[in-house]
């Protein structure tokens, strides 16, 4: 009787799903089997839903397009009738790729095509969208702007005519400031001067790129903007900064090579290297895996919360007066530095206020500066680097006081970092003598990065002689810890200094 009521049970199961297929099938077969494992079938229905998405955005593109341009639009027919005006090109070429060439632009880089691209930009922020990305924010759904592998000649800034878009890419080609580019634009210039949302853009990509500023003003300028990747670009000829990200956050620098002038190293000109490749004014960005071969500066950072990793600085070298990564944030840093290669040029932070610098490698005397605003250093890390330099007695981590002395120190480590050729520095320290006689002094100054200052002292005594003797630290000053004993023994001494404190 069971058995018969299942058997039943499972016929108007199968009998219902038949019907659901039925209904649905036609444009979205659902296969209805939700009892199996979340492998396969899963993912099988996953695709299955997003070609069908696909599908219904690319009738959505028609409409709109066959809409602008054709007199009487049908949906359905799949070619448009021999007297309907053209379809741009765009849309011939397929699904919202603008090919800037359609638009009229010079890939040989001889006629101006910043009206052309301006074109291309405007029909791909007007084009379709899909919902929206960020309050305020419209999807552009994963526009492209084509460069199409031509170079082009730009005589103004390239901005977007609108803000409160994302989710749209320029990408595949050189871009090159024209002798008449106004000295203060950005090649891509990604600000805008009025906004509805509280960002500008979300998701934009600029990917494949070489860009030319021709020595007048800037590469690439992200303002106020969320989420931007750049990403495989090769930015040169920049007077100004090669990128600049203001306001908003996430913009992602990876994989790309920045220089005011294209040398690969030891440049007789370098002395006059000017201008900044990155200039980060905006805080959770993350550089990585990128080269900046020729600046004043490599990096300069004035906003906390930013992460570096595999960066390679062998822009003008510090005795030139160049500097590799300048942390202006001073009181506020909040900056890690990993994995990366200082290349005879090296990082400055002002009144360091966590900062990690680790597993990162100083050739050439590059060496790492903490220089005092208002004497603050606090929760410092700088382990574990490689420095190697030119037997110039160059010291690793140094110290600028000119504008007064460090006083407010705290949690600072600097430890177990190796150096070749350059004079090591550390918070932390061990020494040990040996003598015959009541007093015993340990002299760290060669050694202790900050001077005077010791906040904590282990020491042992080991005594060879007969007897055991009464001894104690009577005097820890200078960087000098003096231990006395009672009689006189032959005895060594063992002593850990400790500068940066517990917390
Ligand atoms: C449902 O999925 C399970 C597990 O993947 C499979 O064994 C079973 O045959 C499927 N049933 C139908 C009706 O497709
Ligand atoms: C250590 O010094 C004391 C007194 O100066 C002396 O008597 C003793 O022989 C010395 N011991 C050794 C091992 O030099
Ligand atoms: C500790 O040594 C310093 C310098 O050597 C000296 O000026 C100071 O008076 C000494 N302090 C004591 C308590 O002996």
């Amino acid at each position: 009787m069971a058995r018969r009521a299942l058997v039943l049970l499972s016929l108007i199961t199968g009998l219902a799903s038949l019907i659901i297929v039925h209904v649905y099938g036609e444009k979205f077969p659902v296969t209805n089997n939700f009892s199996g494992s979340p492998g396969s079938h899963f993912h099988q229905r996953m695709r299955k839903m997003q070609e069908f998405k696909a599908s219904l955005i690319r009738r959505d593109l028609a409409t709109t397009t066959a809409a602008a341009t054709a007199p009487s639009p049908s949906i359905d027919s799949p070619s448009p009738s021999p007297s309907a005006a053209p379809l741009p090109p765009q849309a011939a070429s397929g699904p919202r790729v603008y090919r800037v060439t359609s638009y009229g632009a010079d890939p040989t880089g001889k006629s101006d095509s910043t009206e052309a691209i301006l074109r291309a930009l405007s029909d791909a922020v007007n084009g379709p969208r899909e919902g929206v990305l960020m309050q305020g924010i419209a999807n552009l759904g994963g526009a492209e702007i084509y460069l199409e592998g031509g170079n082009y000649l730009i005589s103004k800034s390239l901005r977007l005519p609108t803000a409160g878009v994302g989710n749209l890419m320029i990408h595949g080609g050189t871009l090159t400031a024209s002798d008449n580019f106004p000295t203060d634009n950005y090649l891509i210039d990604l600000s805008s001067s009025s906004s509805s949302s509280s960002y500008n853009y979300e998701y934009i990509t600029l990917k494949d790129l070489m860009l030319d500023s021709n020595y007048r003003g800037g590469a690439i300028q992200v303002i106020n903007s969320l989420r931007t990747s750049i990403d495989n670009c090769y930015i040169v000829h920049f007077t100004t900064n090669g990128i600049l990200v203001k306001g908003g956050h996430e913009t992602y620098i990876r994989n790309s090579f920045l220089g005011q002038h294209i040398t690969a190293g030891a440049d007789p000109d370098e002395r006059s290297f000017s201008g900044t490749a990155i200039n980060l004014m905006g805080n959770d960005n993350a550089v990585t895996d990128v080269v900046i071969f020729s600046a004043a500066v490599g990096i300069m950072v004035s906003a906390p919360a930013n992460t570096f990793s595999g960066v390679h600085c062998y822009n003008k070298a510090t005795g030139f007066g160049g500097t590799g990564i300048y942390l202006k944030l001073p009181g506020l840093t909040q900056t890690r530095i990993v994995n990366c290669y200082m290349d005879y040029t090296g990082i400055v932070a002002e009144d360091p206020v966590q900062l990690h610098i680790s597993s990162s490698f100083f050739l050439g005397s590059a060496h790492i500066v903490l220089k005092s605003i208002n004497g603050v250093a606090k929760g410092v890390n700088i382990v574990d680097n490689m420095f190697s330099g030119n037997d110039k007695g160059v010291a690793i981590v140094q110290l600028d006081q000119s504008k007064g002395a460090f006083k407010q120190i705290e949690q600072v480590v600097v430890d177990r970092n190796n150096a070749q050729g350059m004079n090591t520095r550390a918070t932390v320290a061990r020494a040990s003598m040996q003598s015959n006689g009541t007093s015993w002094t340990v002299d760290f100054n060669s050694i202790l990065l900050f001077p005077n200052l010791i906040k904590h002292v282990q020491y042992s005594l080991s005594a060879t002689g007969t007897s055991f003797p009464n001894h104690a630290i009577r005097n820890v000053t200078g960087n000098r810890v003096v231990i006395e004993s009672d009689v006189a023994v032959p005895a060594s001494i063992f002593v850990t200094v400790d500068q940066g404190g517990t917390s």
